[in-house]
Formats: structure tokens, C-alpha cells, sequence
């Protein structure tokens, strides 16, 4: 015991060979874990002791349970990655422990009664019934109606903590109120109490926040959480049923195809996973493409400004979820994304959802797509239409971190022979922003927007032009929506019938001086 408060930290058998380097890097690490008072390393070979405290296996077993620190086994094959990987398992044995509640003493007949009264007064803990045998009544029929054992900790608490029609009826009914033993282990604890337990005080907050995307979820964790990431993968697949793998993101997004490198901390590694968004499903690997479940909203948004038999060009489609749901709501889809991998798995979610008659699947570089949506290039897929040219009534590009620079291609790309007095296409486009009121976020992104189009674009009375607001990101810096419909200058914008050239102080072609490329780095 007293060796264990001076900082015994590892328990050991023989079983292999060590350097000295990577024995005193696994006792200082243990170390400043048991000075938090938190999980202690066992491993399973002599020499390790040698270098902390010359104790046999079994003395410092016996020191750790007696201080009730809790143990991690460090399995052989980690040992190599011992570095960042050191609390790889964890000893759920040393969770068990006995807890006195307290409960009141009912009979069979008045069980249910009892219980419908102070239901939300009893114990709440997984897989720990809040009625239970009296273990105390011979006849075996006696229960006992378990009461929370955070908020009532004495006999005393019942009188003060619950309310006083309660409290009244108990004593009406003669009922007797007592302690009793129950014991708990892992399986009981939820999931932040492990963490809690497991974790040092130093690390602060308890990771709790992941994003799921099918069986895998997916954390971002801060670095100091990273020595323990195997442990709250574990933690996570522990005690989430549909959860099999558990993922961190190393880095920032910085692919071309906002995809990025991730790390299995627990389970098995498999990325092929299928997704429920609105009642639609789509299928896709992971590691391959990009995917955002925090979209959801978005997605149903975008989708509700369209119509049925709308014309929708989808200029980053990934793998489908404005153009699956669209298609499914009976507009006429064009959808495109430049990732080999997200066009294979877009053409198999328009496939598994039934839509191939409404979805043509593109895999280019969206200014290209672009252009042949203007031109009205598509090769027509809509039931009956003789007409070649098709006319998209909304374009979709949803790349925040660079859609904005992609709006250059709209000035002069569309030939008003074919549009004649179709109205021009509404514009759907996603971008970054930063700004400390909406205003001001706002105007960044329709200045930046003015520069890549060449055009002013005031917000009209048909209120075409819209900044919407679509979530945080990161401490200042917003995802936004950008609408408007192509202004008929920009549409036409090299058009000069008339050989007049341009009206003073109007703006028609792109300004030259404007950045080619807005490539907003590290950004979801
Ligand atoms: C932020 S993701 C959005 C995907 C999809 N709209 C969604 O909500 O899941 C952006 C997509 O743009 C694609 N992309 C990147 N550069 C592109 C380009 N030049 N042309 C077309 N697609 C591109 C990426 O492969 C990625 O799938």
C-alpha cells in the first residue's frame, strides 16, 4: 500500500525483453498517470520492475488492489508501439465493487403501486433492475423498489428528497424503507463514468462527442487524449450496441477529395458501411470519400428548394445525397463529382434507390460540368422530351472551401440562343466564412463571390440572392450558403450584339485582378 501511494507502477511477470529506454518511458508515463490517480500499467515481465520498484508480481498486485487502483493490462505486441500506445486494455474486473442503496420493502400486491409512485426516484444504472427479490423475506415473495443511490445516500434522504405526497403515502402504507448490497461492475457504468475513471484529471473534458457514420464512429480526438485513444475506443464499442469500429482523425481535411487519414483506435477495420439520411440509404467506403453526417439538415434544405421535374446539376454531387433524394422527389438529376470513387458509389446508391431513369452520373472536374449544364450539353434522360438541350433550374456546388472560386465559369457560358427567355438557374453554393455578426459574414462572402462572377449581386426584390447561415465550424469561421440566380450580364457576359461595347461603371466581365483559386486549407 505504501510503496503503491509512492508510485509502484507496474506489475510484472517474465515474458520478454525490454530496453531501459522503453522501461523508464513506460514508468514515467505510469507514473504521472498514478500521481492523478488514475489507471496503473500491468505488464507482464520482470525486467520493467527492475528499473520502478523491485517487487514480485504478486506484492505489487496486491499493492495496487489494496490502494483500489485500477490495473490495464499492456499486451506483448504493443509493447513495440509503446510510445503512444501504452493503455491498450482495460482490466474491467477492477471495476466491481459493492454500493449500498437504499430501498423501500413492498409486498407483492403493492409492488406495482409502489413502484408507479416513485419511478422516477429509483435507481438508474444499465442492466441494474430497480425491483429486485427481498433477500431478507423467508416466503420469497417480498421485493424491493431500489431508489437512486446518487440523490437519496441515506434512510434519512428518502423523507428530504422526495416530495411530500410520496413521503406521506410510504409512511400510510407502513412502508419500510432499508439499505441493500448490490454490486456493480463495467457493464453497469456508463460510458462517461468509465471514462472519468479511466482518464487522468489533467486530461479535463471527457471525450464524449463522436460522429457516427453506420457501424464506425468517428472522433476527432485533442492530442493529450491520444496515449488513451485505444481505451476510449474500447469504452465506445463497449457500451454502444451498433458501434464495431472507432476511428480518430489524424490532421485536417487536405485531400483534393475532402476525404482524410484516420486511424482505427478499436474494432475491426472495415470502412464499407451503409447510412440512413431522410430514409434514403447510401452505401460507401469511408476511408474513400467524403461523407458528413452533421449534413443532414443541409442536405434536406437544399432538396426542399427543389421541385418536381426540375432540372438539378449537382457540380460536387460526392456520393449522392442532394441527387439521390432529389431524384427520389421526381426532379431530372445531373450529378458529377471529379473522385473516381465517389462517381462508383454514386452510381450504385441511384441503383440500390431505384432512380437510375432520373440520375445521369458524372465523374469530371465540376467547371467542366458546369459548362455542359449551361450549354444545355446533357444528354437527355427526361421521359418524352424530344429536346436535346436540357435546362438545369438549379446548380448545386457544394465544396465550401473552394466553390466560391469555381463561380468564374459563369460569366459568358451560356448562349442565349438556346436559353431565349428560360429563367437562368438558381445557384446553390456552399462556402467558408468569418465575421463576428451575420452581416458581416454576409457581405465577405458576396464580396468574394462578386469578384469571381464580375457582377454585383445586391440582394433583389424577387429575393433571389441569400446568405444562409448553415453551421459552425471551427471558433470563427461558419459554413455558409450562398443562392442567387446568374445575373443575365454574367450569363451572357461576352455577348455584344450590338458591337456597343459596355455602359460606363458596368461590370461585365470578370476582374482580372481577382484570385484564380480560393482554396480555403484545412477545412471539413
Ligand atoms: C465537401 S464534399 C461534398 C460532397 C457531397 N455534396 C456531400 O454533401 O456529401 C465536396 C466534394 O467535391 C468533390 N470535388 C473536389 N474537387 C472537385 C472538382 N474540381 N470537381 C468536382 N468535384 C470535386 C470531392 O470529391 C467531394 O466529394
Amino acid at each position: 500500500m505504501r510503496r503503491a501511494r509512492r508510485g509502484l507502477v507496474l506489475v510484472c511477470s517474465k515474458r520478454c525483453w525490454l530496453s531501459r529506454k522503453t522501461t523508464l518511458e513506460i514508468a514515467c508515463r505510469s507514473v504521472t498517470v498514478l500521481a492523478s490517480a488514475k489507471p496503473v500499467i500491468e505488464t507482464r515481465w520482470n525486467r520493467v520492475l527492475g528499473y520502478t520498484e523491485r517487487l514480485t508480481a504478486r506484492e505489487s498486485t496486491s499493492c495496487l488492489l489494496a490502494a483500489k487502483i485500477p490495473t490495464m493490462t499492456l499486451s506483448t505486441e504493443s509493447l513495440s508501439g509503446v510510445k503512444e500506445d501504452v493503455f491498450t486494455t482495460i482490466d474491467k474486473d477492477l471495476f466491481i465493487k459493492k454500493i449500498t442503496v437504499i430501498a423501500l420493502q413492498v409486498q407483492p400486491k403493492t409492488c406495482h403501486k409502489v413502484l408507479s409512485l416513485v419511478k422516477p426516484y429509483t435507481i438508474r444504472k444499465t442492466g441494474i433492475r430497480n425491483i429486485v427479490a427481498d433477500p431478507g423475506d423467508e416466503t420469497g415473495k417480498g421485493r424491493l423498489v431500489l431508489l437512486n443511490e446518487e440523490t437519496i445516500k441515506t434512510r434519512d434522504d428518502v423523507e428530504s428528497c422526495l416530495p411530500s405526497d410520496i413521503v406521506e403515502a410510504i409512511k400510510r402504507e407502513e412502508i419500510r424503507v432499508v439499505e441493500h448490497e448490490i454490486s456493480l461492475s463495467y457493464d453497469n457504468m456508463s460510458q462517461e463514468s468509465i471514462m472519468r475513471k479511466l482518464l487522468p484529471v489533467s486530461i479535463g473534458e471527457i471525450p464524449s462527442a463522436f460522429e457516427t457514420v453506420g457501424h464506425i464512429a468517428h472522433f476527432n480526438l485533442r492530442d493529450e487524449l491520444l496515449p488513451y485513444k485505444h481505451i476510449i475506443g474500447q469504452v465506445i464499442l463497449d457500451k454502444n450496441a451498433h458501434i464495431k469500429t472507432v476511428v480518430t482523425k489524424l490532421g485536417n481535411i487536405e485531400t483534393k477529395f475532402r476525404t482524410f487519414p484516420m486511424e482505427v483506435i478499436a474494432g475491426k477495420q472495415e470502412f464499407d458501411v451503409r447510412v440512413k439520411e431522410h430514409n434514403v440509404t447510401f452505401e460507401f467506403n469511408f476511408a474513400d470519400v467524403y461523407w458528413n453526417s452533421r449534413l443532414q439538415e443541409e442536405h434536406r434544405i437544399i432538396v426542399s428548394r427543389f421541385r418536381k421535374n426540375e432540372v438539378i446539376a449537382d457540380a460536387m454531387c460526392g456520393i449522392g445525397p442532394f441527387a439521390v433524394p432529389a431524384a427520389i422527389k421526381g426532379c431530372n438529376v445531373y450529378a458529377n463529382d471529379l473522385n473516381p470513387k465517389c462517381y462508383k458509389y454514386l452510381l450504385r446508391n441511384v441503383e440500390k434507390n431505384k432512380v437510375t431513369s432520373k440520375v445521369s452520373c458524372f465523374n469530371t472536374d465540376a467547371r467542366d460540368f458546369i459548362r455542359l449544364a449551361c450549354k444545355g450539353d446533357f444528354p437527355s434522360k427526361i421521359e418524352g422530351q424530344k429536346e436535346k438541350t436540357v435546362f438545369p433550374q438549379h446548380i448545386v456546388m457544394n465544396l465550401p472551401a473552394a466553390a466560391l472560386s469555381f463561380l468564374d465559369v459563369f460569366p459568358g457560358c451560356f448562349d442565349r440562343n438556346l436559353w431565349q427567355n428560360k429563367p437562368l438557374p438558381m445557384v446553390h453554393c456552399h462556402c467558408f466564412s468569418s465575421g463576428k455578426t451575420q452581416e458581416e459574414r454576409r457581405d465577405n462572402v458576396i464580396s468574394r463571390a462578386e469578384n469571381y462572377l464580375g457582377c454585383s449581386l445586391k440582394p433583389n426584390d424577387k429575393n433571389e440572392v441569400e446568405v444562409r447561415y448553415v453551421r459552425d465550424v471551427a471558433p470563427n469561421k461558419f459554413m455558409m450558403c450562398l443562392h442567387f440566380r446568374v445575373p443575365e450580364q454574367v450569363a451572357f457576359a461576352f455577348e455584344d450584339p450590338e458591337g456597343e461595347g459596355e455602359a460606363e461603371g458596368e461590370k461585365t466581365t470578370p476582374d482580372p485582378k481577382r484570385p484564380k483559386v480560393e482554396f480555403i486549407e484545412n477545412s471539413p
